[in-house]
């Protein structure tokens, strides 16, 4: 079938098998391009695999290490007439690549905060790999089903206290405008988002993959949290998510505990505000990395999700020298993002951005463009008005 972009506001419905192989095959041609990384991890689980940050792990781990991975993720598999969602389309064209390098890779569909795929995921490791050394926890979600109480929790994207009112943007139509967000009306909201998108599951994973036996001596684990600038504190770190970011945080000491026994050891990195499909639907966001990636090229220090991950594995988890922590314990590969000059020049083109100058004074074609890359779209070597086949499998999983 023909497959264009169908974009309903901050979510684009079509994805393209083609598009999303290329995408995948820059990221993995960044880290090869990087060349190896010494005492990398050898066997790896990635909870959040297929988009974002997550793949951006699995591609480092495999690539640059020669790693073993195994996914695990949510997306919806390709049917005749209909597309199948970028995360699937990314996953059968990552197992294809990790199969022409003879490296081992599988992965599991289904939803990560449930017991049944926690189960499946560890039969799976005692099977193939026996244990795993890495384990990264980066799923990004809207919805968490709890497995022990059955609760149905929803997050919510929301202030705290008061009222909050900034600038924001429609990166399709480029209009600038003032958007209101009301605060929480109860704690049940914030209850709820910490629910989802806290430590809890991290911790219920690292548990269940210790008492199974399936962690290697020495295992590392990490998820993924966010800081941001001072204008997106009110919705974001000290919004509910910021709240489900400080439970997470929280969770390291509890999983150092836990991994104590087989010298294992936890971390949160607290990555740069990037272009995916989680962060493109908090409002604000959006119009402040149109600005960021504007300063960021132009000083020559910008990075992608992969240049982020090659950087965390290479330099950080598994660098030669003892990983550097800020004064919470946390790992920080925004620091460039966080810079003093960087974010200077941000604020100030924060107070003058309007619909008019947009194009000119911040990146939104650069946003645009990586928003549509994230689907497949806007690549050169694809020619989107031919025919495409939709129906792609993901090699290591069966119908
Ligand atoms: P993403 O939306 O690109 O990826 C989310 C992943 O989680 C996908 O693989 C998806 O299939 C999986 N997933 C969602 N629900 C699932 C479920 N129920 N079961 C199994 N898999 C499920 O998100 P992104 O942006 O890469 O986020 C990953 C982490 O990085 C999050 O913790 C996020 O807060 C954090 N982060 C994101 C930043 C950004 O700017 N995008 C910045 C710093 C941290």
């Amino acid at each position: 079938m023909i497959i264009q972009p169908r974009v309903r506001g901050f979510i684009c419905l079509t994805s393209h098998p083609e598009g999303t192989a290329q995408h995948v095959k820059q990221q993995i041609d960044y880290v090869k391009s990087k060349g190896k990384i010494e005492n990398g991890p050898k066997k790896v689980l990635v909870i959040g695999a297929s988009t974002g940050f997550g793949l951006a792990s699995r591609i480092t781990a495999a690539f640059g290490s020669d790693a073993a991975t195994i996914g695990v993720f949510f997306e919806k598999p390709a049917a005749p007439g209909k597309p199948g969602t970028a995360g699937w389309y990314n996953t059968a064209a990552f197992e294809k690549e990790a199969s022409a390098a003879e490296l081992y890779a599988k992965s599991i569909n289904g939803d990560a905060f449930s017991d049944e795929i926690k189960k499946q995921t560890i039969d799976l490791i005692k099977e193939d790999l026996g244990q795993v050394d890495l384990v990264v926890y980066s799923l990004a979600s809207p919805r968490r089903t709890h497995p022990k109480t059955g609760v149905a929790h929803a997050s919510v994207l929301k202030p705290i206290g008061q009222t909050f009112t900034d600038k924001t943007v429609d990166f399709h139509s480029g209009v600038v405008s003032d958007i209101s967000i009301q605060p929480v009306e109860s704690e049940e909201d914030i209850h709820n988002t910490v629910a989802v998108m806290g430590g809890e599951d991290w911790k219920f994973w690292i548990a269940q993959l210790k008492e199974a036996g399936v962690l290697a001596d020495g295992v590392k684990t990490v998820a993924y949290s966010y800081i941001g600038p001072e204008l997106t504190y009110p919705i974001y770190r000290n919004g509910t998510i910021g709240r489900a970011k400080d439970d997470l945080e929280g969770t390291v000491p509890v999983l150092n505990d836990l991994l104590q026994d087989i010298g294992g050891i936890s971390y949160v990195s607290v990555n740069k505000a990037l272009v995916t499909q989680s962060s493109s639907a908090i409002p604000v966001v959006p119009l402040y990395i149109s600005l960021l990636y504007k300063v960021m090229k132009e000083k020559g220090i910008h990075e992608g999700t992969i240049e982020q991950m090659q950087r965390l594995f290479a330099d950080r988890l598994y660098a030669n020298r003892e990983i550097p922590l800020d004064e919470k314990g946390r790992i920080r590969v925004d620091d460039l993002e966080m810079r003093e000059d960087v974010q200077a020049e941000v604020a100030k083109l924060w107070e003058q951005i309007t619909t008019e100058n947009l194009e000119q004074i911040s990146d939104i074609a650069g946003y645009r463009n990586d928003f549509f890359n994230l689907f497949g779209f806007n690549f050169d070597a694809v020619d989107y008005d031919k025919d495409t086949q939709e129906v792609v499998n993901i090699p290591s999983i069966k119908d």
